[in-house]
């Protein structure tokens, strides 16, 4: 089974009550004019802001608003109406509904669509600046982000009620890309294990390099500068590469992992030796820095053992690497179209990722946690969020090679769009 295009794609839209409900009949056109089937369910406030006929003229379909209509349970119960999408979007999402998501509540349609779902639901959130930086709503958005609620927004700006700061709706083009993305993302988790198989064609004809594991960095013949990667997200990534018919670089440092079958396989020490080898493999469709390359290496290297001396202590002066990724986003030729980096932080993860893409100028990156107790290093599973310019999404946590599936749809996705 393949990602699910959004020309085919059934979204039920549940619209909640908030001034940026407007902006939504402007996201029901565009879904509609790219070939999306869209259903909508407005809460009672929503229906204070735009009028069901406006929604239900937009999107051809009638307007569900009541959890005990018998007529419309006659024609589509809410069970059904819940399953019969691919993907849930609330847009606006206000504070209120983000609550009673967060509580699990259903004492209306679509609190109750919400809970009874077994598809990936996205939030745009739209509220009052303070009514989004409250400590109510952001335990509720973590909470929810934790029970695997993507998000898109809010942004940054002038508020209808005069203020100014987060909490406006993200814009209807925004939500659209982020609906794109999520559908990509979808099959990588839901459906069955056979569906999770990333589609043989996917990228098929593209040459893709992917950086895995540590680097070591020599001090002396016995002694290096390493760390705890164990490579297995790289060497994942590849895999669902080759899965995908495309020609895949494999660049990776020490690590005690076989070759995936298939790649092209390069072996290195030191992140200069990561770094030569990348600039001889491109040019390439897309580049993906899995690598947990060393920042830093011994000024200098000694040719034989440095020996314990009389001295207790020892120096070691340490210069900076080079910077694999920064270097390859930057580059004015034989660019790839797609450059994706990794962001391992310990704490405020989701920022700290957001700064990265500015800074090493890459496409898109994947934030991990390697804060004490998660077991991303060396272990099977990873939770991550994938961070654009516009958007941040947030997958639920899954194996390393289900994480791999979703990075090479979204990889697949990227290189459509530039096209
Ligand atoms: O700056 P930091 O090391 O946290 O950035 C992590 C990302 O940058 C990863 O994608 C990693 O592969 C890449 N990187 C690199 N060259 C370096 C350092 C990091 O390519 N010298």
């Amino acid at each position: 089974m393949t990602a699910i295009p959004l020309s085919s794609a059934r979204i039920l839209l549940i619209i909640s009550g908030g001034i940026a409900a407007y902006k939504s009949l402007e996201l029901i056109r565009r879904l509609r004019d790219r070939g999306a089937t869209v259903r909508v369910v407005m809460t009672a406030a929503a229906q204070q802001f735009i009028s069901p006929l406006s929604a239900a003229t937009l999107s051809g379909q009638p307007i569900r608003d009541g959890l005990f209509s018998l007529t419309d349970e006659a024609a589509i119960g809410h069970i059904e109406l819940s399953r019969a999408a691919d993907l849930v979007v609330v847009a606006p999402a206000s504070a209120n509904i983000l609550a009673r998501m967060a509580t699990g509540l259903a004492d209306d349609l679509a609190t109750t669509l919400l809970l009874a779902t077994d598809k990936p639901v996205l939030a745009a959130p739209a509220m009052n600046v303070r009514m989004w930086l409250h400590p109510a709503t952001r335990r509720n958005f973590d909470h929810l982000k934790d029970d695997g609620v993507l998000f898109v927004g809010p942004e940054s700006g002038p508020m209808a009620c005069g203020e100014f700061g987060p909490g406006r709706m993200a814009e209807p083009p925004a939500i659209v890309d982020a609906i794109e993305q999520a559908l990509a993302a979808t099959t990588a988790w839901s459906g069955s294990p056979e569906s999770r198989a990333t589609d043989s064609a996917l990228l098929s004809g593209r040459h893709i390099i992917v950086t895995s594991g540590p680097t070591y960095e020599p001090i002396d013949p016995v002694r290096f500068i390493g760390n705890r990667s164990s490579g297995r997200q790289g060497h994942a990534i590849a895999q669902a590469a080759i899965g995908a018919g495309a020609r895949v670089t494999l660049i990776t440092g020490p690590v005690s992992l076989s070759d995936p079958a298939g790649a092209e396989v390069i072996h290195v020490g030191s992140a200069r030796e990561m770094r030569e080898a990348v600039e001889a493999a491109l040019p390439a469709d897309a580049f993906i820095a899995a690598a947990a390359v060393a920042d830093w290496r011994s000024e200098s290297v000694a040719h034989q053992k440095i020996k314990k001396g009389a001295n207790e202590s020892a120096t070691l002066r340490l210069v900076e690497n080079p910077d694999i990724l920064a270097e390859v986003s930057k580059k004015t030729t034989m660019r790839p179209s797609v450059v994706i980096g990794f962001a391992a932080e310990t704490e405020n993860v989701a920022a700290n990722a957001k700064a990265k893409l500015q800074r090493k100028g890459c496409d898109l990156i994947i934030a991990n946690s390697v804060a004490e107790g998660t077991s991303t290093f060396g272990g099977e599973t990873n939770q991550v969020e994938v961070i654009d310019a516009r958007s941040a999404e947030s997958w639920p946590p899954m194996t390393k090679a289900e994480v791999a599936d979703g990075i090479v749809r979204r990889v697949a996705l990227e290189l459509a769009r530039r096209e």
